[in-house]
């Protein structure tokens, strides 16, 4: 039988009683994912009402670690980890909804209570088991297309959405409705390549049986959430958007095609959560103090050998999602400067700082050169970022344990002044630099950004 409209989630509590306007603020990664927006969103989230993802999905892997444990989050914000906060799932993102659930048990058995606390998009399109087959079959077939994807389904969920032939989460509703939907997907061309692939087509009753089941355990959740997220905001709620991936494998703005399949960039939240960019008030990225990345694509930065080995060792660059070893790099200047500007960042929030304690020398890369040429702006050519060399910038380390510095005078000059060039080549200010995994391992710095939405004796009191 056919429910009604899912509407709002329950009604605001505190509408009509506090006509403050508190700050929106969204957190993108700056590089290629992994910069350790986990962290950042969790010493945050504490200060906010609502986390919300926008895009994206099981691709992510967040980690938080709290006391020596560290948490993984996949598509359940990481701001969820603050027991005051309400999480959103928005219409921007593509969800599996067993790897959900599963996800919601494994954190309740942790001892978080996430029933009740997050809201899922109706409107956010649903990964099919075909999708995850799609994706592996495509990185396994080799060649062109395998780009090194997390086989989690995304690209193919999204070319769904886009192609008009996805299934949405107010489609679980109805077992009807999801069978005819697997028909038409099916029916698109997918099922004969399947077919010629000789893999089996799958039948759509069975899955139509499966996703209502799983749309009935997963009701609970499901709301209209743009609009309950704007009338929390009208009143008084703040909102921290939490972003995944990061500005380099945005699917517009990266290196494309070794990108992921949606908008990782800060203006990405306005379609992926149904908010108008007029209520957002601030933003800040990510950046790790060096570069990684997973998968196949261009990285001018990228060290081969040794160097690259103990960067990969000291900042344990292993994925969270898949396990697989994370290329690693120097920290390019080009690159940052770009993902700054297209996400017109207030702050940055520069991680894994310990990680490069031990070296005598930091290379900083300044420019590209190409074919004889140099150039400062980051270029969108395949072939001139493949072939580009960086031009470094060399600069002194400061050989000391920084994993014990609390504030910015703890830290030794030239780290001070390692600090100080990024922020000039990113051309914002540098708010905070993390010197270890925990939340105490974190200083301030001399922005406002982060001393206006952290606070400044956060820190200093864990
Ligand atoms: P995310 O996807 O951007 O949230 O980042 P990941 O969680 O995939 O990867 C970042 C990793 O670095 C995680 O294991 C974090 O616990 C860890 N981490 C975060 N900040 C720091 C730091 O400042 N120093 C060190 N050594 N590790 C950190
Ligand atoms: P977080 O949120 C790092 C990469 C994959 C691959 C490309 C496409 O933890 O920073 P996909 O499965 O999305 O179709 O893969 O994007 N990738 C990530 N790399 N961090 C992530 O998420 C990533 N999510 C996807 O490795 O190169
Ligand atoms: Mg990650």
């Amino acid at each position: 039988m056919r429910s009604g409209p899912i509407f709002r989630a329950g009604s605001s509590a505190r509408k009509g009683q506090d006509d403050r306007q508190m700050p929106n603020i969204v957190v993108v990664g700056g590089q290629w994912g992994d910069e350790g927006k986990g962290k950042i969103v969790d010493l945050l989230a504490d200060r906010f009402d609502i986390v919300a993802r926008w895009q994206g999905g099981p691709n992510a892997g967040h980690t938080v670690r709290i006391d020596g444990k560290a948490f993984f989050l996949h598509q359940v914000p990481a701001g969820l980890l603050r027991e005051r906060v309400m999480g959103v799932l928005g219409n921007g993102m593509v969800i599996d909804p067993a790897g959900l659930l599963q996800e919601i048990a494994d954190l309740e058995s942790a001892g978080f209570h996430i029933r009740g606390r997050l809201l899922v998009s109706n409107r956010a399109q649903v990964i099919l088991p075909v999708h995850r087959l799609m994706d592996t079959a495509s990185e396994e077939a080799g060649g062109e297309t395998a780009i090194g994807t997390t086989r989690r389904g995304i690209g193919p969920a999204y070319a769904s959405k886009a192609a008009r032939l996805g299934l949405r989460v107010v489609d679980m509703q109805d077992e009807e409705t999801i069978a005819a939907r697997v028909r038409i997907f099916l029916g698109s061309g997918v099922a004969a390549h399947l077919r010629e692939s000789g893999r089996l087509v799958p039948d759509p009753a069975e899955i139509a049986a499966d996703y209502a089941r799983l749309g009935r355990e997963m009701r609970d959740f499901v709301a209209e959430t743009s609009l309950w997220i704007n009338e929390r905001m009208d009143a008084g709620a703040s909102v921290l958007f939490e972003g995944a991936q990061g500005t380099l494998l945005d699917v517009d703005l990266g290196t494309y095609p070794f990108v992921t399949s949606s908008n990782a960039v800060a203006a990405g939240l306005g379609a992926g959560v149904g908010v108008g960019p007029t209520r957002i008030d601030g933003a800040t990225g990510v950046f790790k103090a060096y570069s990684t990345r997973v998968g196949r694509g261009p990285f001018p930065t990228e060290l081969k050998g040794a160097t690259g080995d103990l960067i990969r060792e000291r900042g344990r660059e292993y994925g969270t999602t898949t396990g697989r070893p994370r290329r690693c790099g120097w920290f390019d200047g080009l690159a940052a400067r770009y993902s700054a500007t297209v996400n017109a960042l207030d702050s940055a929030a520069l991680t894994l700082f310990d990680v490069l304690d031990v070296f005598d020398e930091i290379p900083l890369c300044v420019a590209y050169r190409w074919r004889g040429m140099e150039m400062t702006e980051f270029p969108a050519e395949p072939w001139v970022l493949d072939e580009a060399e960086p031009v470094y910038e060399r600069l002194p380390g400061w050989r000391t344990d920084t994993s014990e510095a609390r504030r910015l005078s703890d830290l030794p000059g030239n780290a001070r002044r390692y600090i100080d060039r990024i922020a000039s080549l990113l051309g914002c200010e540098v708010g905070l630099i993390s010197v270890g995994p925990e939340r105490v391992q974190t200083i301030l710095g001399p922005g406002k950004f982060f001393h206006d939405y952290l606070g400044a004796g956060a820190l200093a009191a864990g």
